[in-house]
């Protein structure tokens, strides 16, 4: 070690000694695709700021895994399938809720849902058992002495980690289907009268038909829909643990949520002290482009470009499909910029370029962009917030559906089903968004709200995990509504028990003045004899 090296380690040291929580070490339990690209954000400025990362990965992971630029460390677990396997499986996922799903009938297509979620639900909880029952691994985790476990809540295992390393828990999450994890584990109120519940694709203000449709789905998720094998979890984690448990009440433990919205795409909702809405954390400012994409986007003229992309997960669609949606853009006047992996659609125009890969939040910030053709991922969505960008959605499955029509209701997107379109739709469409200026004023307003917040929402995400670091947890921020049984959460028991009360009290008067009627009758009797 040299001079110099030694005296910036040394500083370092100095710099964690007297500020606690400064350089604490985080354990990382990931989700793939995009909530990987997301929360790889979070990570890398923790390593900025000088804590130590370490995410736990299985040897099947896809996305998530060391790259040259970033110093984040990775843990590898043997995973019981391979990496296809696991391709496969999300394939297998994506394919059914995008083509197949749709078209069933409501019920059968939750039935369905149901058994894809649980599928999926099994696979995750033997990545788990890979990780808990690995006795040298647990030992090497208990012996990294972690100061806070960071988890994707959508995906279980992160709180049973937490739990077992005796470490604080912060969760970053985009949603559970039908606010489940929110609800019954982070205490979230959600009223069904204006909270249209995730996946129901209703905006805040329903009409008396919408609001039934809204609590026949919140009903639907309450008591009948699951995300994971719940049974088979809680007996899995009662089983680690040596006492009744469930993943609910598990998850309940956590101390921080940071939600992946924010309240220029949500409907505002109540929350609670420990959640915050740290959506579009990821965007930037536009890097410049590439030179040969910079040239074509140039060449656009005034007519300026539109850029189409369907998320990390779809990186191509059918061929017939694909013909439609290429001979629409081929009659725009815009250039476009696609992204697409598959086999090059017959109708493609001149004025489209197809790419594997595009750096979207670089293009989205261009000042040529004119609209963004999108599947409607969160962050997808947020890009085009940040940088006031109009969209038209095709959202294919899972919360797409639900962020298209929020920004459709706040008049910043035209949606387009993805089954059904025809080159007209989608041409009419696009046209609608570029030459119609509502479109691009409400982008801007949205971009505005955006924008206009006092710490941004990366810094926050940031703060958050620190602080809980700081402070050895965030349970002062926890409501005592964990400690309550659902009876008592909703005052039944007090209801009941004033109601008795009443009762009680009008029985008594009934019965007293019953009495005194009586005896001023006999009186009123006995004067007469
Ligand atoms: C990372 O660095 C190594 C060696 O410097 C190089 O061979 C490799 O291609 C790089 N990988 C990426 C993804 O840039
Ligand atoms: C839907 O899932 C089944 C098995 O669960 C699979 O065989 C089929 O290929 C999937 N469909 C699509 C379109 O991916
Ligand atoms: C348990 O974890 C250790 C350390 O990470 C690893 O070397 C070992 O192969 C794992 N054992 C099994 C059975 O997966």
């Amino acid at each position: 070690m040299s001079m110099k090296q030694a005296s910036v380690f040394l500083l370092i040291q100095f710099i964690c000694y007297i500020r606690p929580g400064a350089c604490g070490k985080v354990l990382v339990w990931p989700t793939e695709y995009s909530h990987w690209i997301n929360m790889k954000i979070i990570l890398d400025e923790l390593v900025q700021r000088g804590h130590d990362v370490t995410v736990l990965i299985s040897s099947a992971s896809i996305l998530i895994g060391p790259s040259n630029e970033s110093s984040i460390n990775f843990e590898i677990y043997s995973a019981p399938l391979s990496k296809d396997d696991l391709e496969y499986a999300f394939e297998k996922w994506v394919g059914n809720w995008t083509y197949e799903l749709k078209k069933l009938p409501f019920w059968t297509s939750y039935s369905k849902l149901q058994k894809i979620s649980s599928e999926y639900s099994d696979m995750i909880e033997s990545f788990c058992k890979a990780v808990v029952w690995n006795k040298s691994l647990m030992k090497k985790l208990q012996g990294s002495k972690f100061d806070v476990v960071l988890a994707d809540a959508l995906v279980p295992c992160g709180e049973l980690l937490s739990e077992l390393l005796k470490t604080p828990l912060v969760y970053s999450l985009r949603f559970c289907p039908g606010y489940k994890c929110e609800k019954y584990s982070g205490g979230l109120p959600l009223p069904p009268s204006y909270v249209p519940v995730v996946l129901s694709e209703l905006s805040d203000h329903m009409t008396f038909a919408e609001r039934v449709k809204n609590m026949l789905q919140v009903l639907l998720f309450d008591f009948w829909f699951q995300t994971f094998n719940e049974k088979s979890w809680n007996q899995f984690y009662s089983d680690v643990l040596g006492r009744p448990t469930t993943l609910t009440e598990m998850m309940g433990k956590a101390d921080i949520w940071l939600v992946r919205t924010f309240w220029d795409l949500k409907f505002p909702h109540p929350f609670l002290p420990n959640f915050d809405f740290v959506g579009g954390l990821h965007c930037k400012p536009a890097k410049p482009l590439p030179k040969e994409m910079e040239e074509f986007v140039q060449s656009s003229g005034e007519h300026g470009v539109v850029v189409f992309s369907l998320g990390s997960m779809v990186k191509n669609i059918k061929e017939e499909k694909a013909n439609v949606v290429a001979s629409a853009l081929a009659q725009i006047p815009q250039k476009v910029l696609w992204r697409f992996d598959g086999k090059k659609p017959d109708t493609l125009g001149s004025n489209t370029r197809l790419y594997k890969w595009i750096p979207q939040n670089d293009l989205l910030g261009h000042p040529k962009t004119k609209a963004f053709i999108a599947h409607g991922g969160t962050n997808g969505i947020y890009e085009a917030i940040y940088h006031g960008i109009p969209i038209v959605g095709i959202p294919l499955f899972g919360d797409q559906p639900d962020n298209i029509n929020h920004i459709v209701a706040k008049g910043a997107a035209v949606r387009v089903d993805f089954d059904t379109m025809s080159t007209t739709d989608l041409l009419t469409a696009l046209k609608t968004v570029i030459n119609d200026p509502s479109y691009k004023e409400n982008a801007m307003r949205l971009s505005r709200i955006h924008h206009d917040q006092p710490m941004k929402p990366l810094d926050r995400a940031v703060f958050w995990i620190e602080y809980v670091m700081r402070n050895k947890g965030a349970k002062h921020l926890r409501p005592a509504l964990h400690d309550l049984t659902w009876f008592q959460y909703h005052s039944l028991d007090v209801i009941g028990f004033l109601l008795v009360c009443v009762v009680a009290v009008v029985f008594i008067i009934a019965k007293c003045c019953l009495f005194c009627c009586h005896k001023t009758a006999n009186m009123g009797k006995k004067k007469k004899e």
